[in-house]
């Protein structure tokens, strides 16, 4: 069977075929989301998530299908006017266009520019403007492998106390440590780092976030900000441990479960585990001849989203190493044939990533 370096999905996390046995065994595919066993995962996963990641009890954590939708509700629910994109990539640019299309006034700032070391976090607006109602920032950039500095982001809310932060963190959460008391939104989906079936959309809300879209509700009243899938029903609903809608219970049991893992393992060595297998490949491309991280300077490299600047069109190197067992991800679409990238999530370990290394060399050696 061939290993998933994908940048997610990706490889499943090794208990998931086990924990899927057992939810069938456990008739989880039939219960009703109306049903105390719905209730019992929904509150279970809840405070495991809150003390795994350190959220604050007063924050909610609310279901949806994907990343890409929390982005979405996030706009509908909070922003009227404006917001501020931070860009380095094709997903910080998917949460502008998102903005963008509910006819806000976006404004972007390019952090970060491919072959090019260009880096620039300073804010640039005419302070003499309505501050941003949010800030969003996407913490590791899928597309580039570009990892952005949290304590950056912690300074938006010192300097903005009135915007909301939101972050988009699904392609690092929990291997980053987020202090949830200094951003408002965090979103992620579950198929990259948690090594989960795609299918799940999860957005942590503070109480500020909740006070902005009554704000708005009081202010606006003809402002629409969604129907069954606002934050006053979704927060209403999870109150009761429930969803408006009928979710996706397989994926929910299954974070829990993961969870539950997780934490059995420990955060400082899933972290410390992530760190060791990013400085053996960083190490290995840096030295290698052919392939080329993108990201060159060191302090805003993932740890967890690699991406190389390939010497070939980027299929002949996917096919060669899917020959020898090991599937990765192409570039991100434009860049889909010159690019490479390597998925370093907790569902493979150490020797795994030391072979897919020995292969890469492998192929440079036949290829070039
Ligand atoms: C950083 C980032 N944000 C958002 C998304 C979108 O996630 P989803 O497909 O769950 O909507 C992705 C998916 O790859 C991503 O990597």
């Amino acid at each position: 069977m061939a290993t998933y370096f994908t940048v997610g999905p990706s490889q499943l996390y090794p208990s998931i075929k086990n924990h899927i046995q057992n939810a069938l065994k456990d008739d989880i595919l039939s219960i009703s989301h109306r049903s105390k066993k719905f209730f019992d995962i929904y509150e279970e996963v809840s405070s495991q998530l809150k003390e795994f990641l350190n959220i604050p009890a007063d924050y909610q954590i609310l279901f949806y299908g994907s990343a890409t939708e929390c982005m979405e509700r996030l706009i509908q629910n909070c922003v009227t006017k404006n917001t501020y994109h931070f860009v380095c990539g094709a997903f910080s640019k998917r949460f502008y266009n998102v903005a963008k299309d509910y006819q806000k006034d976006v404004l972007i700032q390019q952090v970060f520019i491919k072959n090019n070391e260009w880096f620039n976090f300073d804010l640039n607006f005419d302070s003499n403007k309505n501050p941003p109602e949010m800030f969003c920032v996407t913490q590791n950039e899928t597309s580039t492998g570009v990892k952005i500095d949290l304590d950056k982001i912690y300074k938006l809310k010192q300097d903005y106390p009135q915007s909301l932060i939101a972050i988009d963190a699904v392609s690092c959460l929990p291997i980053y440590q987020i202090d949830f008391t200094k951003i408002d939104a965090v979103l992620f989906s579950v198929q990259k780092v948690f090594g989960l079936p795609a299918g799940l959309g999860v957005l942590i809300i503070s109480p500020k976030v909740i006070q902005k879209t009554q704000k708005i509700k009081q202010s606006y009243p003809n402002y629409s900000q969604g129907t069954y899938f606002n934050f006053e029903k979704m927060t209403e609903q999870s109150q009761k441990w429930q969803t408006p809608q009928t979710p996706n219970i397989l994926a929910i049991y299954l974070l829990n479960q993961i969870l539950k893992d997780f934490r059995a393992l420990g955060l400082d060595k899933i972290r410390q585990n992530i760190q060791d297998k990013a400085e053996i490949i960083y190490d290995f491309f840096d030295q290698n001849k052919f392939f080329k991280p993108l990201v060159r300077n060191l302090e805003i490299r993932s740890q967890t989203t690699i991406c190389l600047q390939s010497p070939i069109n980027s299929d002949l190197v996917l096919n060669y190493l899917a020959k020898n067992g090991f599937i990765v991800s192409g570039g991100y679409g434009q860049s889909q044939k010159e690019q490479v990238r390597i998925a370093n999530f907790p569902a493979t370990n150490y020797d795994q990533t030391k072979k897919l290394l020995s292969v890469i060399d492998s192929l440079s050696l036949n290829q070039f």
